[in-house]
């Protein structure tokens, strides 16, 4: 057995652990690693440095691998990886520059959407590129009775296609969006607003600015003042988690309790490179 330490990052959420080899792990440390991750949402893993193959590999023991729907930036020999890095090589980049810069969680858009996101840090900048994490269990423990009553039972309509999204008017890197979005997007996946993690029983919000565009059976007048009043949850710091990578951090987190957010802020010749493998989650329920 080895010595994990798991050490609290914030009050909000997140914890640090010490002390492991995410390579070599028996399966009883694996099984604690996996419970600290459901109870402190996000866990940052220090001193790994996993090969794409390992990182596979390790991701596998959570569940099945979930593909990006985009295939441009899979690592060409092990598509399971998804390259985020701000690098250019010859004019192109080489991986996602830009993702996540909105509070999502990951793969909402689809039916089953992403359990767990594992994030290996490969090249950190010195200034700029953090990550956030928000709490969406205390989100929804604090709102008020009948704010809960409100949502209970409402489905969230969520698109990949952000030309059909209120919120995201920032033009991005494509070049034709409309196109690009409409080519690209599956159909809307509908989820419930108040969701019930599988392992701890817990109750979550499960809405995002970048992915949930609606309510179903409710007219926008209503809907969309009612997503503003939950999204405004995010301002309140004390939810919130923020991130400085480290060079050697393995980062994981449980997307049914969380929403992320890309902070930006690398300056060229900087670059930030991370590798992403993703985990298949269940229908929400
Ligand atoms: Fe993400």
């Amino acid at each position: 057995m080895s010595q994990m330490v798991v050490t609290p990052l914030s009050d909000a959420l997140g914890a640090e652990v010490t002390g492991i080899d995410a390579a070599n792990l028996d399966d009883a440390t694996f099984g604690r690693l996996r419970d600290a991750l459901h109870d402190n949402i996000v866990l940052a893993v220090r001193g790994q440095a996993l090969d794409p193959a390992a990182q596979t590999d390790f991701t596998r023991r959570f569940g099945e691998i979930q593909y990006h729907i985009n295939s441009e930036y899979k690592m060409e020999d092990q598509p399971e990886v998804l390259i985020l890095s701000t690098e250019i090589i010859d004019g192109k980049n080489v991986g996602i520059p830009d993702a996540g810069s909105d509070w999502h969680s990951d793969h909402s858009y689809v039916d089953r959407p992403t359990a767990y996101t594992i994030l290996q840090s490969v090249i950190v900048p010195k200034v700029g590129g953090d990550t956030e994490w928000v709490n969406m269990v205390t989100a929804y423990e604090t709102l008020s009775d009948e704010m809960k009553a409100r949502i209970d039972g409402l489905i969230g309509i969520h698109s990949f296609n952000r030309t059909r999204n209120p919120r995201m008017k920032r033009p991005t890197r494509h070049q034709n969006e409309a196109e690009y979005y409409a080519e690209i997007s599956p159909p809307d996946a509908f989820h419930p607003i108040v969701r019930t993690h599988p392992a701890t029983g817990r109750k979550a919000l499960y809405v995002s600015p970048r992915f949930t565009i609606g309510i179903r059976d409710m007219i926008e007048a209503e809907a969309q003042p009612l997503l503003d009043e939950l999204f405004a949850q995010f301002a309140n710091r004390d939810l919130v988690y923020h991130h400085n990578w480290r060079p050697g951090d393995l980062v994981m987190w449980d997307n049914r309790q969380t929403l992320h957010l890309a902070c930006g802020g690398v300056i060229a010749p900087e670059v930030r490179r991370l590798h992403r493998t993703t985990v298949l989650g269940e229908i929400p329920f």
